[in-house]
């Protein structure tokens, strides 16, 4: 598994393969999302609103080999069934779908290039787990409807992250932002674009633990709990009507309001109150955390794509690691 853009290197052309690197044609890709308003109230059934970020992708390919199914990783070859830990759940979709496709377990590596940053919220390991399926799927051939596919990946997910709520599963292969109600999506096509700033704090944060920190805020405080994630619920039903609209000023406010509300949370970051303030500073609409929190990345609304260069600059000034433009509302999108 590699972190660059890069394709995986394949045998040369006109080069015959030798054992142990012969290239299948199978292949799958998924790509990074952000949640606009509604994460975390979203594992308590309450409404959200993600968006795709089809700039930052994850692609699988298959090799065939002789031996067992395998991961290949800096140069090695890991059996799938014995990954170490931070691969667990590529090894959980590459089972699963295996024992789906009933393929014997032998003679596939896997090869991911990922360009999503892991524990950022950007949804890394969903978007891994389709890839990882995907390109299973093109291997064995077979058919796959939306459901077994959800339900695939939610196995892997459920090892990432213990109680998905299924919104990153749905919004790392879906090409318009989308509500998620009910384990249903809607899809939010905005009247006009919207430009949008994502800044990395640098902060790794797992979001198996922040689930477990936000689960311990609800059982000791059920009531406040309750009034929390229904406000966050009645935001994110608002904020898919404004970025359906493209009202920026009233989507900037839901985020903000939403951000307070993740801090009550618990999911807040002093890395995520700097770059937020900084966004804010900088004549953001809106600015809040995007995915898991407790570090991860900071999601601001700006005016336009010039803005939008303003607050990344705003925020890298303040201490972020990196960043993307991300425009909304047709297919092209810019990375930063
Ligand atoms: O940080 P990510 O990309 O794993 O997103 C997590 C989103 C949560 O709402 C916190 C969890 C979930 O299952 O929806």
């Amino acid at each position: 598994m590699s972190q660059s853009s890069a394709p995986p290197l394949g045998p040369e052309p006109g080069v015959r393969p030798g054992p142990g690197t012969e290239a299948d044609a199978a292949s799958g890709t998924a790509h990074a999302k952000a949640i606009l308003v509604g994460e975390h109230s979203v594992v308590y059934g309450r409404p959200a609103v993600a968006l795709p970020l089809g700039q930052l992708t994850v692609t699988a390919r298959i090799r065939r080999v002789d031996g067992p199914a395998s991961l290949r990783n800096d140069g090695a070859s890991l059996p799938i069934d014995r990954l170490p830990e931070r691969f667990a759940s590529i090894g959980v979709a590459a089972r699963a779908a295996l024992d789906f496709f009933g393929l014997p377990g032998e003679g596939v590596e896997i090869d991911v290039a990922n360009e999503i940053p892991a524990g950022a919220g950007l949804g890394a390991s969903a978007a891994v787990a389709h890839a990882v399926v995907e390109a299973l799927r093109a291997h064995a051939d077979a058919e796959l409807s939306d459901t077994e596919r959800f339900e695939l990946v939610q196995t892997a997910e459920r090892t990432a992250h213990g109680n998905p709520s299924g919104l990153d599963a749905l919004a790392t292969r879906t090409e318009l932002p989308l509500l998620f109600q009910a384990r249903r999506t809607t899809p939010l096509p905005p009247s006009a674009p919207l430009w949008f700033t994502i800044a990395d704090t640098g902060v790794r944060s797992s979001t198996k633990q922040a689930v477990a920190h936000i689960a311990q805020f609800v059982e000791g405080r059920p009531l406040r709990a309750q009034t929390v994630l229904d406000r966050l619920g009645e935001l994110a039903l608002r904020a898919a009507g404004d970025l359906r609209a493209a009202r920026t000023a009233e989507l900037g406010a839901r985020m903000d309001e939403a951000q307070t509300a993740l801090d009550e949370l618990g999911a807040g970051h002093p890395m995520i109150d700097r770059l937020t303030a900084a966004a804010r500073a900088a004549g953001a609409h809106g600015a809040k955390l995007t995915g898991a929190g407790r570090g991860g990345c900071v999601i601001a609304l700006a005016g336009d794509a010039a803005h939008a260069r303003e607050l990344l600059a705003a925020m890298r000034a303040a201490g972020a690691v990196s960043g993307e433009l991300v425009r909304i509302g047709d297919a092209a999108e810019a990375g930063a």
